[in-house]
């Protein structure tokens, strides 16, 4: 879950966190003990570690998170945020975390570099008795059980492929020129990303059982993994090209940024519109929404990351704040929050370029 996207979101956590800070108050004053009391702070400080910020989709989400922690500040809370780099290193990361520690941070929100090790980060955090909050890159769920400071934001992969196998059946259905070479099958490759991310193999996984279980025949040319990184992307789809030419009918990629790298091997070998496949992503970046409103990517998928900020940020503050403001938390499975990803087609796309996102 996520609260709602109208604004009344953020309007409800400053009323619920105004609510809290009185209540907060009151209990000091008429006891002066008691464990919701000795957990108040007037402060948030939030930790950030991402894996690496020259990730396009990272990037963006960091700019969200600077803007919805800017909304929670008032006279009586005050709000700060301290982001790291780890640049794909597990060890940096794991230095940066503990400096963020030593620095105060009273709420750490990490994105893991190695999302199966996280034993470091949690015995530093839990040494200090700083909760963390996972998002993007999700620990495996023995590591959620390692100490019930551990929280996770992300979005549902397999929804994710679900949609965007939904958009390639919507197109191959109803435009007919998807099967260039009119065999009834499908020619498609796929752009994988990081082996290992949860993003990865779920979302291929559901987009081609979406299109088998819509009827669709399919005919798996190829696959390259490039990492969720367009030069790799680009690098990888040469190469398939050079073995099947103008074969390839489909290009699924798990990421808007190898679709656009693919896109630019294409462009790079100058092929005309009629012999090129058609392309779809998922996360819907700046670039990304850009090209679907160019027509050059058939479609992506929403990757929300203004609902997860808001979720990551509320989530912060609730923690702080204490348990009293923690029961007021939708979770699934106690700790995880999800967001939803929405479709985005050249005929919705205009409701999520940025200052405009309508759904
Ligand atoms: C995004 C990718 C991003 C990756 C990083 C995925 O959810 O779709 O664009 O590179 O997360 O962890
Ligand atoms: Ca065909």
């Amino acid at each position: 879950m996520c609260l709602k996207k109208d604004g009344g979101g953020k309007r409800t956590m400053r009323k619920i966190l105004a609510a809290g800070m009185l209540l907060c108050v009151v209990t000091q004053s008429v006891c002066g003990c008691g464990r919701q009391q000795t957990e108040m702070e007037d402060q948030l400080h939030i930790g950030v570690a991402f894996y690496n910020q020259s990730d396009t989709f990272l990037d963006e989400l960091g700019v969200c998170l600077k803007e919805q922690l800017q909304e929670l500040e008032t006279e009586d809370f005050e709000t700060m945020m301290t982001i790291r780099d780890a640049a794909g290193s597990q060890r940096t990361q794991d230095d940066q975390v503990k400096e963020l520690i030593d620095a105060g941070c009273n709420v750490l929100c990490v994105n893991l570099v190695d999302r199966a090790d996280p034993s470091e980060i949690i015995d530093l955090a839990r040494e200090k008795d700083v909760p963390i909050i996972f998002f993007n890159r999700e620990p495996v769920a023995e590591d959620m059980m390692q100490w019930d400071q551990l929280y996770y934001v992300g979005a549902d992969a397999r929804q994710s492929g679900t949609m965007q196998g939904e958009l390639a059946v919507d197109l191959i259905q109803n435009r007919e020129q998807v099967d260039r070479n009119r065999d009834g099958k499908i020619q498609y490759v796929v752009l994988e990303g990081e082996a290992g991310h949860q993003d990865a193999l779920l979302r291929t996984e559901s987009a081609v059982d979406t299109l088998k279980s819509h009827g669709i025949v399919l005919e798996k040319l190829s696959y390259g993994i490039a990492n969720w990184n367009r030069a790799q992307a680009q690098n990888r789809m040469l190469q398939m090209i050079s073995q099947h030419q103008s074969k390839i009918e489909l290009v699924l990629a798990n990421n808007d940024d190898m679709a656009l790298g693919a896109i630019d091997a294409y462009e790079k070998l100058n092929y005309t519109a009629s012999a090129l496949p058609v392309f779809l992503g998922i996360d819907g970046t700046e670039v990304g929404l850009e090209a679907v409103l160019q027509e050059k990517l058939a479609g992506t998928v929403y990757n929300d990351k203004e609902a997860q900020a808001e979720a990551i940020v509320n989530l912060a503050a609730a923690l702080v704040l204490g348990e009293g403001m923690m029961e007021k938390m939708e979770f699934e499975n106690e700790r995880y929050i999800f967001c939803s990803y929405y479709k985005v087609t050249k005929d919705t796309v205009q409701n999520f370029l940025p200052q405009k996102k309508a759904y």
